[in-house]
């Protein structure tokens, strides 16, 4: 298991990624804000059964956090992750500092619309801009062929497949689904901050999203009744949304009749958490 070169330098990481194109090397390319779990590690995995070469970056993007929310206590863990990236056959870790990626006169921002003013965006004012010119900025320096994202972030995901259309990036976009703990819990860098206590009670939003889903599966269609199913199995400090959406214009949907999924937020303590389920297709 041979350790991942760890790149640190913009105009570094894009002399490497020219070198490995000039080989007739694709590039998959996992951005993380690194406390790798195992669905980090499945997004690798993909990665590197899609393309010749692997490209990890590990950047706490703090753009992309509110002025009250985790950046400060994110947790970090280079070492660790770099022995993930690893067992993974990551070749390059980019592991940038915020002065390489926004240096002073910085003023550019990268902004989705419509995808970005439901869910989270109200409630994170900020945060997808902060994710689609990081995001941006990160293809800019990796120009990778392809990148791998968790549809736990189902949101983040659309904006970004919106932001590579519509500025024509030429990056394909491939989303994984969710990788869960045994009892269902969506992994998440997040769950780290839960007591036990808390983490027995996390669980409660898988459960809530698999009731409904339940329900659809057994003829169940109006999103009011599969709302009601779903809050009743929560048990949480304080919710932020419980949606059913439309799958890609992530709309509101009052009857399931076409794809759609339904979309949670919730704090467990201090700690906030998401999940999601497709619903209404297969
Ligand atoms: O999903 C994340 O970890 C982050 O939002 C991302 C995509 C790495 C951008 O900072």
């Amino acid at each position: 298991m041979t350790e991942p070169l760890v790149i640190r330098a913009p105009a570094e990481m894009t002399a490497w990624s020219r070198a490995a194109h000039a080989s007739g090397e694709r590039i998959a390319f996992v951005p993380t804000m690194g406390a790798l779990h195992a669905g980090h590690v499945v997004l690798l995995g993909e990665g590197r059964r899609r393309a010749e070469r692997l490209v990890l970056s590990i950047f706490v993007n703090p753009t992309q956090f509110g002025p009250n929310e985790d950046l400060a206590r994110y947790p970090r863990d280079l070492p660790g992750d770099l022995a993930k990236a690893a067992g993974a056959g990551t070749d390059v870790a980019f592991v940038p500092d915020a002065g390489d990626i926004y240096p002073a006169g910085f003023q550019t921002t990268v902004a989705v619309g419509e995808l970005s003013r439901g869910l989270d965006g109200p409630l994170r004012p900020g945060h997808f801009a902060g994710v689609a010119t990081v995001v941006a900025k990160l293809f800019n320096i990796v120009r990778p062929d392809l990148a791998i994202f968790g549809e736990k972030d189902f949101q983040q995901l659309a904006i970004v497949r919106r932001m590579v259309a519509d500025l024509a990036m030429g990056i394909e976009i491939v989303g994984v689904p969710t990788v869960r703990e045994p009892d269902g819990l969506a992994m998440s860098s997040r769950n780290a901050y839960l007591s036990p206590a808390e983490r027995a009670r996390a669980t409660s939003l898988c459960r809530a999203l698999f009731a409904a889903r339940d329900r659809v599966a057994a003829g169940e269609g109006d999103a009011r009744a599969l709302l009601e199913t779903a809050r009743a199995a929560l048990d949480v400090d304080r919710l932020d949304y419980l949606e059913l959406c439309d799958a890609e214009t992530l709309a509101p949907v009052t009857r399931v009749d076409r794809p759609a999924v339904l979309a949670v937020a919730a704090f467990i303590g201090r700690t906030r958490l998401i999940d999601n389920v497709r619903i209404g297709i297969g």
